[in-house]
């Protein structure tokens, strides 16, 4: 107990530091999500047939042919002949040591890139690296968001530089790390950002909020991107944006001792909101931000809710995830369906935020959740030797793999 204060303590302190990116992820790995459940589901049901119209619709506009094909409708199949062409190994050194489940001595880490998704009405091919170098030169693409696009982001580095050395690493515009190729004039960067709002410690100042009671927590802004990622989006051809796991974080945004408190044109939101309003709140003034700074022609992605497979608790309730195989359909929808409430529900429900956000914005639908669901094997678990099982992060080599397929499918149809 108090070993777990002091690890939260630590974190706020230096919380804006760039030092403290291993605290950042560990904290982030300890993501529990258990607060905010019985509100959210008299509120919202899931309901996989909007998610396909919005993916059919997103497909729609990028390909009027491809309209028919749902990637999310599909299942996993085991095809050992990827493994004798991989698209990088465990030696790639972009790979943080927590997600090398090779080096990390995971039992099934170098059979996670023998499962390959197979969509039931098309297929998904494999990104060719050097064939999108080419057709992408001149290009800069921004990832932005939490670790798990970070994740996503380290996936994408190594695949391009398995065949592609020649690269310059900088951090252009705010980024957290960026590679140029230099071959090719294409830059690839990771603005980390968690709520993509800006936020940061709040205490009492005779304000309105003391009024109400409030005497500590955090000042998110709903209408002022983080620094991160403010120039991002002029600096950027194409991003990738996601938020979700910090909204359900009591860890970090306790509801009592250090809760959300949102901030709209400078002045606080009173009567004060939920922290899922204050997503609904945010994703709006965002998604208009980006529009407003990218170039008409820009390409914006916004990726869906990556879910996570914590079993046998939360992750702080010694929650573990040691299957080596993916899970059936039906033991999908007992982790995930909102009926079922189980410790990984919010996979779902922070989608629902996302598409009636994105509606009618010109965003298109990075829809990764579905296909990930199945995929209880390949988190890092216990990897590496750490403190508390990671099921939230992914692999690598591994599952973000196959979202990148899905992305450059997607880049490449427009
Ligand atoms: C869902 O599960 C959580 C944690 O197990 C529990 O606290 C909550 O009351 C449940 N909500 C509903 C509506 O069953
Ligand atoms: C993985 O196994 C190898 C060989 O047994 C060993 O040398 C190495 O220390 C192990 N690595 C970890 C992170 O446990
Ligand atoms: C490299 O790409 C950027 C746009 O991404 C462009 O502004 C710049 O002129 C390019 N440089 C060269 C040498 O082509």
């Amino acid at each position: 107990m108090a070993g777990k204060k002091n690890t939260k303590l630590s974190f706020y302190t230096c919380n804006t530091t760039a030092t403290t990116f291993v605290l950042f992820l560990s904290l982030l790995s300890f993501v529990s999500l258990f607060f905010f459940f019985s509100s959210f589901k008299s509120y919202y049901y899931y309901s996989s047939s909007s998610s396909k119209t919005q993916e059919e619709e997103n497909s729609q506009t990028s390909n009027p042919s491809s309209s028919l094909c749902d990637y999310n409708d599909g299942s996993w199949i085991y095809d050992p002949t990827v493994r004798s062409n991989p698209r990088y190994d465990n030696t790639c050194k972009e790979i943080f040591k927590g997600w090398n489940c090779i080096s990390g001595n995971k039992s099934n880490g170098r059979d996670l890139i023998n499962w390959r998704w197979k969509p039931n009405h098309c297929d998904l091919s494999p990104f060719n690296p050097i064939r999108f170098l080419h057709r992408f030169r001149n290009t800069n693409i921004g990832f932005i968001g939490d670790s798990l696009n970070r994740n996503m982001f380290v996936s994408f580095v190594c695949t391009l530089k398995r065949v592609s050395n020649e690269v310059k690493k900088w951090r252009p515009a705010g980024a957290d790390r960026g590679y140029t190729f230099l071959q090719y004039n294409l830059t690839v960067a990771y603005h980390r950002t968690n709520l993509l709002a800006r936020y940061g410690r709040w205490s009492a100042n005779g304000g309105v909020l003391e009024s109400l009671g409030y005497k500590q927590g955090f000042r998110v802004d709903v209408d002022i991107p983080d620094g991160t990622w403010a120039e991002a989006p002029s600096f950027h051809d194409i991003v990738i944006l996601n938020t979700g796991h910090w909204w359900w974080a009591p860890s970090k945004f306790d509801p009592v001792n250090s809760p959300m408190l949102f901030f709209e044109k400078g002045l606080p939101i009173v009567p004060p909101i939920k922290p899922e309003h204050g997503l609904d709140m945010v994703l709006k003034h965002m998604i208009m931000f980006v529009e407003k700074n990218m170039r008409a022609d820009a390409i914006r992605f916004f990726r869906t809710q990556s879910p996570r497979h914590f079993e046998g608790g939360d992750w702080d309730q010694g929650g573990s995830c040691q299957r080596v195989q993916p899970l059936l359909q039906e033991q999908v929808e007992e982790f995930f369906s909102l009926e079922s409430n189980g410790t990984n529900v919010e996979a779902r429900m922070v989608n629902q935020h996302l598409f009636k956000a994105l509606k009618g914005s010109s965003f298109r639908i990075l829809d990764i959740t579905h296909m990930s669901e199945f995929r209880a094997d390949a988190h890092p678990s216990a990897a590496g030797g750490k403190k508390h099982d990671d099921c939230m992060h992914w692999c690598l080599p591994g599952l973000t793999d196959t979202w990148n397929d899905l992305f450059i499918t997607y880049l490449n149809r427009i």
